[in-house]
């Protein structure tokens, strides 16, 4: 078939070069944001008189029967296309003669496709955004169910002080929240309209950007025309958000990994979210967050991918930028498959608080409360570090805890010692002795509930 840019050459490329050229394979998806655009660039060519409201109607009437039958199933998208703008307009004047030729007018396809792409990202970011919520919501449940959850607190991987399960988990809500506004900004500068820069330069006709875009659900408009068609720096910064949430997942996700091990067993995941092993009966592995944790590297490449793309491009389109989309998009659909398939498993997994305790009773991990025991009777922390410390060593020796050794023992170390350093270090009383702002304390984890669920209803 020719070229609808046939002209100055004849357009009959080599099918080869016809088939690296294309991009429907991926930009197929925006279909309907490419429909939506055009339906709202036919209504202001009309309201700026310069197409007929009878040309405005059947371009109207056009556009939205091939969107019906794109849906439906009935209309199949022609692979051999050079791409999702030129396949609708294409089947347009297929279906409605010539009139179907007036939509390209005040309009290039650098400006169609930059409208396009951040149509669709905007959509996706409010999909993630929507998700990442839900996240939230069985993280802050979990977290509420388990404020006096006694688990080992980690330096190093090394047990180092009692922490509640709730504010576990609330760490990672905090920095959920964090992910949900970058999100949220990052839609922000993405919703400005680049429709109507046309090929670089902007146009003659008299249009009006503003009323398109406004039609569009954009907040602005894109003030220079070659920025408008050159940007992606909006695809950048999703794909740099998601990467951070990513980050994040993987983190969880690693702890969920070790935790389910047999060496921590603090949970177990549903069967609904684990898989065995088709040579060691005994095995159900984790398979869900290792592959959350191994899709975060996708998406960081991803990222990357697009810096480099556009690192080197002079203002203003090159067809390099055609290889925007297939990343973000991969982004896009990996961060919705990896939520998805958390919160579930997050809100099915079964706490095992009895070996959360017994690991915290092993560690020493109230040796900090015992030295600041001694501190609140008057001696100084780096003394008191130093017997807290031998003292530990005297269980390790022993082999007993700090809960378990004589009081004889302790005052042979130190005579300021007496029964009631038993409560001081008793775990429940070290977490909930952390009053301060922030803390595990119970007090302070239901705030942070309560600031993550206000933060929710907005
Ligand atoms: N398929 C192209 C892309 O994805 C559309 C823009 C083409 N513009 C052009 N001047 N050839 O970037």
């Amino acid at each position: 078939m020719a070229k609808m840019w046939a002209g100055v050459t004849a357009g009959n490329t080599d099918p080869v070069a016809d088939d690296f050229n294309s991009s429907i394979r991926f930009d197929r998806r925006m279909f309907r944001q490419d429909i939506t655009g055009s339906i709202a660039h036919a209504a202001m060519l009309s309201a700026k008189g310069i197409i007929s409201a009878a040309d405005c109607e059947a371009l109207t009437a056009g556009l939205a029967g091939i969107l019906e039958d794109l849906e439906s199933g009935k209309l199949a998208i022609d692979e051999k296309a050079e791409d999702i703008h030129m396949f609708v307009e294409q089947v347009l004047t297929e279906r409605i003669g010539d009139t179907g030729k007036k939509l390209h007018t005040a309009r290039s396809r650098n400006d169609q496709v930059a409208l396009d792409l951040r149509m669709y990202l905007r959509d996706e970011s409010d999909e993630i955004a929507a998700l990442i919520r839900g996240l939230l919501e069985t993280l802050t449940d979990l977290a509420e169910a388990n404020t006096e959850t006694i688990i080992p607190g980690y330096t190093h991987l090394q047990r180092a002080q009692p922490v509640s399960f709730g504010h576990y988990m609330m760490a990672y809500a905090m920095m959920l929240l964090r992910d949900l506004d970058r999100l949220k900004d990052c839609r922000r500068r993405m919703n400005v309209s680049p429709i109507g820069c046309c090929a670089l330069a902007g146009t003659t006709y008299d249009t009006d950007r503003r009323m398109e875009a406004a039609r569009l659900g954009f907040d602005d408009i894109c003030l220079n025309s070659m920025d408008g068609v050159s940007d992606r720096d909006f695809a950048i910064e999703l794909l740099s958000a998601l990467s951070i949430l990513m980050m994040h997942l993987s983190r969880l996700s690693e702890e969920l990994i070790l935790w389910a091990s047999w060496e921590f067993r603090f949970i177990s995941f549903s069967s609904a979210y684990t898989t065995g092993s088709s040579i060691m009966p005994q095995k159900r592995n984790a398979d869900m967050a290792e592959l959350i944790r191994g899709k975060t590297g996708r998406v960081y490449g991803d990222l990357m991918g697009l810096l480099t793309t556009l690192k080197g491009l002079p203002l203003a389109y090159n067809k390099d930028m055609q290889e925007d989309k297939e990343g973000v998009f991969d982004a896009c659909d990996t961060v919705k498959m990896c939520l998805t398939i958390l919160t579930p498993m997050l809100a099915t997994m079964t706490v095992n608080r009895e070996n959360m305790l017994r690991a915290a009773q092993g560690g020493f991990i109230n040796a900090t409360d015992l030295a600041d025991w001694l501190v609140k009777k008057g001696m100084p922390f780096r003394s008191a570090y130093k017997i807290s410390g031998e003292l530990v060593r005297t269980c390790m020796e022993t082999g007993c805890v700090l809960e378990t050794l004589p009081l004889e023992i302790y005052r042979q170390h130190c005579p300021l010692f007496d029964e009631s350093l038993y409560t001081a270090i008793d775990l429940k009383t070290c977490m909930e002795k952390r009053i301060s702002e922030g803390g595990t304390s119970v007090a302070s984890v239901e705030k942070q509930i309560a600031f993550v669920r206000k933060e929710l209803k907005t």
